[in-house]
């Protein structure tokens, strides 16, 4: 398997595949995503596609630093070479921002020097993407509303989670995002997104790298 999404699949089964439910989830956060791929520019949808395998993998326990999934996967990917644009993606994909401050982990995700999409970009249009692929499917790879994963979300955390208390906060950003996203996919730059959907694979059956070797060429 060849390619940056694809070196992006193998990591995450790699990562991920003793997890089946967060495996199940990431792959049909996969197939999501290349739902939302022809709305980009040609360039960024391996980008989207890659950051969709990798959008988790800091729930892996072999990353488990902070205990803040977006911060442990973006720093993982950062120190082995992957993209800024994969690591950005990762480390904020679904309004990380807002739960990093209910953490107390703001500094620590700036750290990982994410410039904040300009309105109206590319780059944010590439950010939206995720964040629709992400919530818009539930942690076993169902499809849910937006409003069914948020409710699925704060259930799940509790009431005094940094999830909940991110909240007020948070929410508004990913209707925003969604949104956009459902926006811009009625009017796709191309008529079939151009990514085929991720070839998945069994867990365990990848002939996945190491994570000490996961830098993409
Ligand atoms: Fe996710």
């Amino acid at each position: 398997m060849t390619g940056l999404a694809g070196r992006a699949q193998q990591l995450a089964e790699h990562l991920l595949a003793d997890d089946p439910r967060r495996w199940a989830h990431t792959r049909a956060v996969a197939v999501r995503a290349a739902e939302a791929a022809g709305s980009l520019p040609p360039a960024q949808r391996p980008v989207l596609l890659a950051a969709a395998w990798l959008h988790d993998i800091g729930y892996a326990p072999a990353l488990r630093d902070t205990g803040f999934h977006p911060l442990d996967g973006g720093r993982h990917l950062r120190a082995h070479g992957w993209p800024d644009t994969v690591v950005c993606l990762v480390a904020h994909h679904s309004g990380a921002t807002h739960v990093a401050r209910a953490r107390g982990l703001e500094a620590e995700l700036t750290d990982l020097r994410c410039a904040e999409p300009v309105p109206g970009s590319d780059a944010e249009a590439l950010s939206d993407a995720l964040t629709w692929a992400d919530q818009t499917v539930g942690p076993g790879g169902e499809p849910l509303s937006l409003s069914e994963r948020l409710a699925d979300v704060l259930d799940r955390h509790g009431p005094d989670s940094p999830n909940a208390r991110s909240h007020a906060t948070r929410e508004p950003y990913l209707r925003a995002a969604v949104a956009r996203t459902e926006r811009r996919r009625a009017t796709l730059l191309d008529p079939v997104p151009a990514p085929a959907a991720p070839r998945l694979q069994a867990p365990g059956r990848a002939g996945a790298g190491q994570p000490g070797r996961s830098a993409p060429g």
